[in-house]
Formats: C-alpha cells, sequence, structure tokens
C-alpha cells in the first residue's frame, strides 16, 4: 500500500515525502511542476508529472501502487496573486481539487491528509485561534481553501472519505535536503535571508504602526519538520479509524517582523538592510495559533520550532544553495 503525496516537489511536500521515507513508508508523488522542483525529491521516488484534476492519471496511479491514503498539498499559494487572478485559484485549488477527490473516492481511497491553512480565519476575531474562532477569509487564496475544507465534510458524509485537516501557520525551516524556493517568493524568512546574502537588496517591513510592541505584524512560526510530522500523526489516526477533524498547526507563540529580523541578524551576522513600506491591505496585526487540539487528538507538539533552530536551518540550507534550487528544476 502507498501513499500519494500531491505537491510532493513543493517545500512542505518535499519535506513530507522525506521524514515518510525515513519512516518506511511507500510514497508516490503527484506534482505538476508548476511551482515545485524536481531535484527536491530522490530518484528512487515514484514521480508523476501532472495535474491533480487529471482523473485519468489519478486512477492510472491508484491502481498501480494500490494507493490507501493521501497527503494533499498541491495548490496555488500566494496571496497576492491570488488577488489578482481569482479564477486562477478557485480552478487550480478547488476545481481541480473537486475532480482530485472524486477520482480517489471512486478508486476506493478514503483517508486523506489536507494542507489547509490559518487564512481561513481571516482577521481573527480572538487570539490566540482556536478551531471554532470564526471564519471570513480575506483574500481568494484563504477562501480556496476554506472551500475545500466545506467539499472535505460532504465528501465525508456522502462518500465516507476521512480527513484531517491541518491548518498551518507560518511554515519555515529546512533540512539538511529540502528547503524554502517558491518563486516568487513572498515568505517573510527566506527574504530576510536572500537579504542577509545580498541577493536582495533590503528587506521590506510592511507596516510599522500596527497595534504590536514594535509595531509590526506578529506571526506563529512553525518549523517544516514539526509541520511534515503532524501529517504523519494524522495519517496514523486515520489509518486506526479516526475521525474527520480540523487542526491548527502552529506554537502558541508569535514574533514580529522586526523581532524575526533581529534574531537573522545575530545568527547570520549579517547586515540586514530594511525598507519600511506601507502596510498590505488585510495583513492582520496577529496571528497566533492555540495549538491544543492538535496535542489531544494527534498527540503532537512542536520539537524543533523556537525562531533560532527555524531560522538556523533555514541559513544552513540557504548558504548551500545560494540559488535555491537550480534554474533547471
Ligand atoms: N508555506 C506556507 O507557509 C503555508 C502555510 C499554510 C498553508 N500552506 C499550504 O501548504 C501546501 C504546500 O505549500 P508549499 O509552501 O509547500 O507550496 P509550494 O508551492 O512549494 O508547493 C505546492 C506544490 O503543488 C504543486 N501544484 C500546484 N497546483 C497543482 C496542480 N493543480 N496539480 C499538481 N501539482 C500542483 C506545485 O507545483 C508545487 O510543487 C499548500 O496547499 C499551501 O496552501 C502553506
Amino acid at each position: 500500500m502507498a501513499i500519494l503525496v500531491t505537491g510532493g516537489a513543493g517545500y512542505i511536500g518535499s519535506v513530507t515525502v522525506e521524514r515518510l521515507r525515513a519512516k518506511g513508508e511507500q510514497v508516490v508523488v503527484l506534482d505538476d511542476f508548476v511551482r515545485g522542483h524536481r531535484a527536491s525529491l530522490e530518484d528512487s521516488i515514484p514521480v508523476y508529472q501532472g495535474n491533480i484534476g487529471d482523473r485519468e492519471l489519478v486512477a492510472r496511479i491508484a491502481r498501480d501502487h494500490k494507493l490507501d491514503s493521501c497527503i494533499h498539498f498541491a495548490a496555488l499559494i500566494e496571496v497576492g496573486e491570488s488577488v489578482i487572478d481569482p479564477a486562477k485559484y478557485l480552478a487550480n485549488n478547488v476545481g481541480q481539487g473537486i475532480a482530485f477527490m472524486s477520482a480517489l473516492v471512486q478508486e476506493g481511497v478514503r483517508q486523506l491528509v489536507f494542507s489547509s491553512t490559518a487564512a481561513v480565519y481571516g482577521d481573527p476575531d480572538r487570539i490566540p485561534i482556536t478551531e471554532v474562532s470564526r471564519q471570513w477569509p480575506k483574500n481568494p487564496y484563504g477562501w480556496s481553501k476554506f472551500f475545500m475544507e466545506r467539499l472535505l465534510e460532504s465528501y465525508d458524509n456522502a462518500y465516507g472519505l476521512k480527513f484531517v485537516a491541518l491548518r498551518y501557520f507560518n511554515a519555515a525551516g529546512a533540512t539538511e535536503k529540502c528547503g524554502e524556493d517558491h518563486r516568487p517568493e513572498s515568505h517573510l524568512i527566506p527574504n530576510v535571508l536572500a537579504a542577509a546574502l545580498g541577493s536582495q537588496q533590503a528587506i521590506r517591513v510592511f507596516g510599522n504602526n500596527y497595534p504590536t510592541p514594535d509595531g509590526t505584524p506578529i506571526r506563529d512560526y512553525i518549523h517544516v519538520v514539526d509541520l511534515a510530522d503532524a501529517h504523519i500523526r494524522a495519517l496514523d489516526h486515520l489509518r486506526r479509524g479516526g475521525s474527520s477533524d480540523f487542526l491548527n498547526l502552529g506554537t502558541g507563540h508569535g514574533y514580529s517582523v522586526l523581532e524575526v529580523i533581529e534574531c537573522a541578524r545575530e545568527i547570520t551576522g549579517r547586515d540586514i538592510p530594511v525598507k519600511m513600506e506601507s502596510p498590505r491591505a488585510g495583513d492582520p496585526a496577529r496571528l497566533i495559533a492555540d495549538p491544543a487540539k492538535a496535542g489531544t487528538v494527534l498527540g503532537w507538539k512542536p520539537a524543533v520550532s523556537d525562531l533560532r533552530s527555524i531560522i538556523r536551518s533555514a541559513w544552513d540550507w540557504r548558504l548551500r544553495h545560494p540559488s535555491g534550487y537550480s534554474a533547471q528544476s
């Protein structure tokens, strides 16, 4: 029996594939490589280049590899791009996602771990954010994940597709082999490190007048290795017959943009120039998870997600891959 990992050539997917294989699991990857990197995957892994919405391909993979479960990372993830082109995001993340889930159900796959996001909460009504906090996304990317969550509930009701939807806060950090190389890159830590390396002139900070101690927004950073381990635990939960659920993945602690930059200065020993810009529309002042439910349901708690370990691992990876994965990947 194998596990299908969609989006396995992407950032979080490639780390999860690495951790699954280290546990001796059979893994198959499906990725269209629109954003992923072939170089992030070992040559010995069965990899299919294709779209999750290609039902015939998904059915063939399911039969050829006797799939029993799936971890579904594949999605477009850029908030700004989703505002400019919502149709693209809804077609890719939801439209293709429906075809994908239908193909899985048709082939008898009944266990799915889904990459959701803290973006489903939008501007939170309370901090820390629990799974029952109000959900009202602020952009089409967040809505695409919100819709997928509702579809998962319907597929569970109607077809018995059991799922765990994991709502990640800010993923960051690297393993020795796999790191963060989004193109374009909109995440804070890789951009801070690019500024430390001199491959970008300065780090742009969007607003310093938020109601936080230093005026910059506060976010909850979670190490990608802790995220990957939560997926493996979620899969085990489903394999044991556990029920469908929605779980936050964060640490319960937040750092401001300026605190992240200061920590990166200490770790890299480099100057990191800052360029102050206007606040971006829809950026909340604070996003901090209450991760207690993931602890109760999965027995998971973050093990390596202190900010220094996150930045240290990302910096080590960046020094080994100054231009990220190679241009051809
Ligand atoms: N990075 C974060 O901080 C973060 C936070 C919350 C949620 N998430 C979610 O985690 C998941 C993974 O994020 P990531 O940072 O690894 O992104 P990523 O862009 O590195 O990886 C996504 C992968 O999916 C592939 N893909 C996209 N659409 C596809 C399609 N229709 N068919 C086949 N492959 C497709 C891309 O080529 C890419 O390899 C996403 O679903 C994202 O929404 C990420």
